[in-house]
């Protein structure tokens, strides 16, 4: 049976090592503060923000909030945008996504000055971190750096495969596990004999989108496993892109759906708040 990966705990670690660090910035004088735009009420968007501005208050991270009405134009919300780059007190800047269809969202991700980029979206962040430069990097796969560090498990040297190559998660975990000196494969829809990459893996990390997709047909013995989907079933129970009950029986260790990979995006998200001081001071 493989160990549990508890996302959890390990989340709660690394917020709690924040709170320390932002209440030593406050004994300086520094509030770190970090607006929150969400562009109309797309309900799993409202739960998102919601668990974002929870956790700042936990950390003691001052989050502003602007619920924008689904009518707002671009340019209305590039103009809160320019606002809040120009803002000293604002340090992260967070557009939630998805935003309307009459909003490029490419234009807005590149509006933020990459110093507030907190979300690790901007094209600068990208390319800092695919020529290994400080940064900020995308929260859901930084955190599954800290999920497979905090549980000892190494990646120099392991065969990654990645399943998935969105800009969010697929993209940068690939770039991170290299920076981590991995040996890295990225899978997607064109793969050919997918099962036969896959099975390669030391530590696979699928980020496909399609409920329990991944079975133990997949897996290696002993491979480390990462579910980063999150899906509700028809019983309205939430699963992951990884058929855990067949893969728990052959990996060594494994996230579960929830609690696994879901609670370390916002405690990076975090992290990123309390990194944009460095940053800004660099
Ligand atoms: N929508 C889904 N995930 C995210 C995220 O990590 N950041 C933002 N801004 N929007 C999202």
């Amino acid at each position: 049976m493989a160990e549990l990966i508890d996302g959890k705990r390990i989340s709660k670690e690394i917020k709690d090592e924040l709170k320390e660090k932002v209440a030593a910035y406050k004994a300086q004088g520094i509030e770190i503060a970090l607006a929150v735009i969400q562009v109309g009420q797309d309900p799993a968007s409202t739960v998102y923000v919601g668990n974002k501005k929870k956790a700042c208050e936990y950390i003691g991270i001052k989050s502003v909030a602007y619920e924008l009405p689904e009518e707002t134009t671009e340019e209305e919300l590039l103009e809160i945008i320019d606002q809040l780059n120009k803002d000293d007190s604002i340090y992260g800047i967070l557009v939630q996504l998805p935003v309307p269809k009459h909003i490029n969202e490419d234009h807005i991700i590149q509006a933020i000055d990459p110093k507030k980029d907190v979300d690790g979206f901007h094209p600068q962040s990208v390319g800092a971190l695919s020529i290994g430069q400080p940064g900020f990097v995308s929260c859901t796969p930084a955190g599954i750096i800290q999920l497979l560090k905090r549980s000892g498990i190494s990646i120099e040297g392991k065969e990654c495969v990645v399943i998935g190559r969105s800009n969010i998660v697929g993209k940068p975990m690939s770039l991170l596990l290299l920076r981590e000196n991995g040996t890295v494969t990225i899978c997607h829809s064109r793969t050919k004999n997918l099962k036969e990459v896959t099975k390669r893996a030391d530590i696979l990390v699928a980020a496909v989108g399609k409920p329990k997709m991944i079975d133990a047909s997949y897996v290696k013995e002993g491979a480390v496993v990462i579910d980063v989907g999150i899906h509700r079933n028809a019983e309205n129970k939430l699963c992951g892109d990884v058929d855990f009950d067949s893969v728990e029986k052959i990996a060594s260790a494994i996230t579960p759906v929830p609690g696994g990979v879901g609670p370390m995006t916002i405690a990076m998200l975090m992290n990123n708040c309390v990194e944009a001081v460095e940053i800004r001071n660099a």
